[in-house]
């Protein structure tokens, strides 16, 4: 099969298109032909092994590879059609739409993937493309979870801190149909798609800094690693909540003793991709897709996630994406 692989970290340029062995599904197993997957922030970071939050350095390194990385097939996130299953599979069969996380093995940039049948893989929505739907899986599973923690009640303030992110659009969404009123901090030029989605106020991080402007929030969610926790932690009334998706130790630390920091990570399970499907069928969310790029344009694809101009999920087309 044909498959975008990486052997080595570094620049985008480590990525190239070549044939590889195609893999095949245990007693247990699914094995889907991909149709699209997103290129995300994780794997940029992957791919360069550069990684903002520096406690996870050590423990990371050492599950991915010292020297190299030991798996060479990037991409979590992914929607396809399943093409056989495993003698004792009973929730998939051949033909079936899906999507979802190929989880830590990854395998998505890749024209087949093997995914365990108890994996954070559902039935496709069926108001979306292949794109669309990988588009979906690490921002909807993210920023669902975070915004259940949050425990968000109608009528809130809810602030997202990098809300023009691939976690944070959904988690702007999300936020707008849990009844909330949404701030979203993020670069000017995704202002309009943020307004767009439901964000009823906006700040450009660029030229100001939001928290010096006097806001008061409920739940601050914030997606930027290297903000600063404590002004951010100012902003909130009291009971307010301050979730991180990037929690350096000093936040991991805090949210053992306080009950305004949430630290969490999202698990990934089918119920919540389940109800993203159903959110997406009702139209209460909806991916946002900047652009689709080849197999072979693999690098051009984490090259506009890592220089940041994109509106929406970059995707990369491993099959007929629509
Ligand atoms: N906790 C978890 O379970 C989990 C899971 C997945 C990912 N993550 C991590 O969470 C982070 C966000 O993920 P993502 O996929 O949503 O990333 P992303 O798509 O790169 O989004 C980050 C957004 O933040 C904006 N931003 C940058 N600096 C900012 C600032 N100072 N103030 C406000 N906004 C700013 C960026 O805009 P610009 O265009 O201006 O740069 C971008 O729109 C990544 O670092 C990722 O590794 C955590």
């Amino acid at each position: 099969m044909k498959a975008v692989v990486y052997t080595r970290y570094g620049d985008p340029d480590v990525l190239h298109l070549t044939d590889v062995p195609a893999p095949l599904p245990g007693e247990r197993e699914i094995l889907i032909r991909v149709r699209a997957a997103e290129a995300t922030k994780s794997d940029c970071e992957l791919r360069a092994f550069r990684f903002s939050v520096k406690w996870f350095w050590l423990p990371l390194r050492i599950a991915v590879g010292i020297r190299r990385p030991r798996r060479h097939i990037l991409g979590g996130y992914f929607a396809g059609e399943v093409v056989s299953v495993g003698g004792r599979v009973t929730r998939f069969a051949a033909g079936d739409p899906v999507y979802g996380s190929a989880g830590l093995g990854l395998g998505g940039y890749g024209e087949y993937v093997v995914v365990p049948e108890s994996a954070a893989i559902v039935p496709k929505p069926r108001n979306m493309t292949f794109a669309e739907a990988a588009a979906v899986p690490l921002g909807g599973l993210n920023a669902l979870h975070f915004m259940r923690r949050a425990g968000i009640a109608p009528g809130e303030r809810v602030l997202i801190n990098g809300a023009g992110g691939s976690i944070g659009l959904h988690a702007v969404q999300i936020a707008r149909s849990m009844g909330a009123h949404v701030t979203a901090v993020d670069h000017a030029i995704k202002e309009e798609l943020l307004r767009r989605l439901g964000a009823d106020d906006f700040v450009d991080y660029t030229s100001v800094d939001v928290t010096s402007t006097g806001r008061r929030f409920d739940v601050v969610f914030d997606m930027v690693a290297g903000s600063s926790h404590r002004r951010l932690l100012g902003m909130l009334d009291p009971g307010g909540r301050y979730l991180s998706g990037n929690p350096r130790l000093s936040v991991l630390l805090r949210g053992l003793t306080s009950r305004s920091v949430i630290v969490t990570f999202a698990p990934e399970s089918r119920e919540d991709l389940a109800d993203l499907a159903e959110m997406i069928e009702a139209g209460a969310v909806r991916p946002i897709v900047d652009r689709v790029y080849p197999m072979a344009e693999a690098a051009e694809a984490h090259r506009r996630v890592e220089t940041e101009q994109r509106l929406g999920a970059i995707v990369i087309a491993i099959g007929d994406p629509e």
